[in-house]
Order: structure tokens, then sequence, then C-alpha cells
């Protein structure tokens, strides 16, 4: 099945990608996760892109659409893919629909996920990932079982640079202005699924288990 998963930050999409990905094999493709790779390893990218993510903006839509392309072209996803945080402008729905289409392929469901924003807030001032395997924990719903340090595999727990300050207000504001008006473009092709995601994850994870399963 090919999945875009979408909601604002904060949302639980890195949440509910684990839970998507032990219930069906099929890989993971979160540009977040891409970006702060490449910066993480100061390539080109990594430099690019960081100008963007430390301030709240989007990197610009010719660079996140070709790293997407390239990576929906490898074999694993072949036979499905989840994507996290693509797309998130209309120009990215549209270039996604069109190398798609282009191998016979199409978006099967679009599931937002939703969250008011003071609980989004709330979440990413107490959002920790860890730096080795990226599992994400939350210091007032899921902490570790020892502070900063990882139960998965030992590793650092870390904040996000962009989870600090003003840069949350202003991705708030971007993904309203900039990424909203996707659910409008999802609905009018009927693969729009929307899911409250303001409830313990693992409710939230069996409704979109439900979805999935109708659509089979
Ligand atoms: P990205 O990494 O995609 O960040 P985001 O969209 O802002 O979303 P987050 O990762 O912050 O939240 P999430 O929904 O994954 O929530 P999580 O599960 O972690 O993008 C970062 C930046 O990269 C962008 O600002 C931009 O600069 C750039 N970028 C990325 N993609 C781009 C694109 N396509 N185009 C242009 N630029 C792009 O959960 C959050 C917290 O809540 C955690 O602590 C978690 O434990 C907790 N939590 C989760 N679910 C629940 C629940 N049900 N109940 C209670 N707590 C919960
Ligand atoms: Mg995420």
């Amino acid at each position: 099945m090919n999945i875009v998963l979408m909601g604002p930050p904060g949302a639980g999409k890195g949440t509910q990608a684990e839970f998507i990905k032990k219930e069906y094999p099929i890989p993971h493709i979160s540009t977040g996760d891409m970006f702060r790779d490449a910066v993480n390893r100061e390539t080109e990218l990594g430099k690019e892109a960081k100008k963007y993510m430390d301030t709240g903006k989007l990197v610009p839509d010719e660079i996140t659409i070709g790293i997407v392309e390239e990576r929906l072209a490898e074999d694993d996803c072949k036979t499905g893919f989840l994507l996290d945080g693509f797309p998130r402008t209309t120009v990215q729905a549209e270039a996604l629909d069109k190398v798609l289409s282009s191998s016979g392929r199409k978006i099967d469901v679009a599931i937002n996920i939703a969250v008011p924003n003071e609980i989004l807030i709330k979440r990413l001032s107490g959002r920790v990932s860890c730096k080795e395997c990226k599992v994400v924990y939350n210091l007032q719903s899921n902490p570790p079982a020892t502070e900063g340090i990882c139960d998965k595999c030992g590793g650092e727990l870390i904040q996000r640079s962009d989870d600090l300050g003003e840069t949350v207000a202003e991705r708030l504001k971007v993904y309203q202005e900039q990424t909203n008006p996707l659910l409008a473009y999802y609905s009018r092709q009927n693969v729009l699924q929307e899911i409250d995601g303001n409830r313990d994850s693992k409710l939230v994870f069996a409704d979109i288990k439900n979805r999935l399963e109708s659509l089979k």
C-alpha cells in the first residue's frame, strides 16, 4: 500500500509510523529524518536544509522533491511505502502524483492525524529522541525508564533544536499556511482518512489500522 502520513508538527506521525511499520512491512520515508541525517553528516544537502529547519521554514520544493523521487525509485518501495512529512505543499503533492503515475503507481491513502495546537505545543516541548536509533519519547506521556538514556539501544536522548522557542510557533504557522490546504487536495482524490490524534497513541494506531484494513 502507498501511504501518506500527514498532520501538524507533534501530531504523532513518527510515533504512528513506528506502529505501522511493525504491522505492515513497508519502508518508512521521513523527509525530516532524511534532512536531520544530512545535517548531522554535514553534507551539502544538510548545510542547505539546516538554514530552513532552524527557523521553522520549509526546505525548498525542488530540493525536497529531488530526494523523495530518488528514494521512491529504490527497489524496496515497489510494493509500497509510508511517506511521513511529505508532501507538505501543493507543488510537492503534484510532483509526487506525477512521478508515481509515470511508474503506474498512485497514493492509496492519505492519513491526517489531527491534534489541537495547545496539545501540539505541549508535546513538542516534552519530546526527546534517541541520537542513535531515533526512537521518540515524551518526558510527560512516554518517558524513558532511565533519564537521558534510550530504553531500546542505550543511546543518548536529545531534544530537537527546532522544538525550542519561536521555531515551534513558526512551524505551526507554516503548517497552517502551506500544508493544511493539502487536505482538500487528497479529499478531492477520495483518499483522505481523518484521524483524531488527541488520544492515547495505541488507540490512534488501532483507528489507523482499522482504516487500512478496510481499504485492503
Ligand atoms: P519533520 O521532522 O517532518 O517535523 P514535523 O512535521 O514538524 O513533525 P514532527 O516530527 O515534529 O512531529 P511528529 O508528527 O512526527 O510527532 P512525533 O511522533 O515525534 O520536519 C522537520 C523540518 O524538516 C521541517 O520544519 C522542515 O524544515 C523540514 N522538512 C521536512 N519535510 C519537509 C518537506 N516535505 N518539505 C519541506 N521541508 C521539509 O510526536 C511528538 C511528541 O508527542 C513525542 O514526544 C511523542 O512521544 C508524543 N506523542 C505522540 N503521539 C502521542 C499521543 N497520542 N499522545 C501523547 N503524546 C504523543
Ligand atoms: Mg516526525
